[in-house]
């Protein structure tokens, strides 16, 4: 089996090791002990109700939110430990958001660029074709010099990915990426998402569209109330749901 395509085995590189992971705002439980083990190639797609506490898992395995207790392991580095560089860390993880959080004042290509030259010190030749190879993956070669208000919400959403990329993560986390969109720009940034897929990029996906998780994921997780309740293959998780809840869930949203 070649090494992007690891579906559903349990040999590949670990990328991202959580281990009874609680998260507390206040006095409110909003993660109740979650493990999850996310190997090189694996396309994970979470799914669940609003407020069973997707965006926060997703937010605490890149350090944007704290763990209350339990372990994050994010390429060998444990977010807990105070020696390790969580910006560091952060690097290798990409994270796409609802917003695309494009800086306005700045052309596609400056967007892109800026922190692989900041940070990782590339040269601006460096930089700039390795954004242009990225731009055309993304289907907006033709945008490198425009501003960021001059493309529409999909073309925007899809800059921000390239954007992310240009760091060369490991693996990349998605929060609804194409939920804020207009239905008929839905499509493109799937599309993105789907070769990115089948390039074998690690990725865990938040999602609410469950034609494109049933397609995409390697695996499924449905969570509730701060908990993964089950979790299984695509066919598994929409064909042969066990839990009360999922069957709940998925006759709402299917
Ligand atoms: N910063 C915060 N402070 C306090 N409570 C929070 C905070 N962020 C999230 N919560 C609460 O945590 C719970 C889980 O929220 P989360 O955003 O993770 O849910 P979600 O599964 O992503 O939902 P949705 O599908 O609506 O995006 C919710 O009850 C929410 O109100
Ligand atoms: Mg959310």
């Amino acid at each position: 089996m070649s090494e992007n395509c690891n579906h559903g085995n349990n040999d590949g590189e670990v990328i991202i090791d959580v281990k009874n992971l609680h998260k507390n705002y206040g006095h409110m439980e909003v993660i109740k002990g979650v493990d999850l083990t996310v190997r090189k190639g694996e396309v994970i797609c979470i799914i669940g109700p609003s407020g069973a506490g997707k965006s926060t898992m997703l937010r605490c395995l890149n350090g944007l939110e704290q763990a209350s207790s339990g372990q994050i392991v994010v390429n060998g580095h444990d977010l807990g430990d105070p020696h390790v560089n969580i910006d560091q860390v952060r690097e290798q993880v990409g994270m796409v958001f609802q917003h695309f959080n494009l800086f306005n004042n700045m052309s596609v290509i400056d967007n892109i660029t800026l922190a692989p030259k900041l940070v990782h010190k590339e040269t601006d030749e460096q930089a700039r074709e390795h954004a242009m190879a990225l731009l055309k993956t993304v289907g907006l070669a033709e945008k490198a010099d425009v501003m960021p208000r001059s493309l529409s919400g999909g073309q925007k959403q899809r800059v921000a990915i390239a954007r992310s990329l240009a760091m060369r993560p490991k693996v990349m986390l998605f929060d609804e990426a194409t939920s804020a969109l207009d239905p008929e720009m839905v499509g493109d940034v799937l599309e993105v998402i789907r070769e990115l897929a089948e390039d074998g990029m690690t990725m865990v996906l938040v999602t609410h569209e469950m034609g494109f998780a049933r397609e995409v994921a390697t695996r499924v997780i449905f969570t509730d109330a701060g908990v993964i309740e089950e979790e299984g293959t695509p066919d598994e998780i929409f064909n042969h749901p066990k839990s009360e809840r999922l069957k709940t869930f998925l006759s709402k949203v299917l």
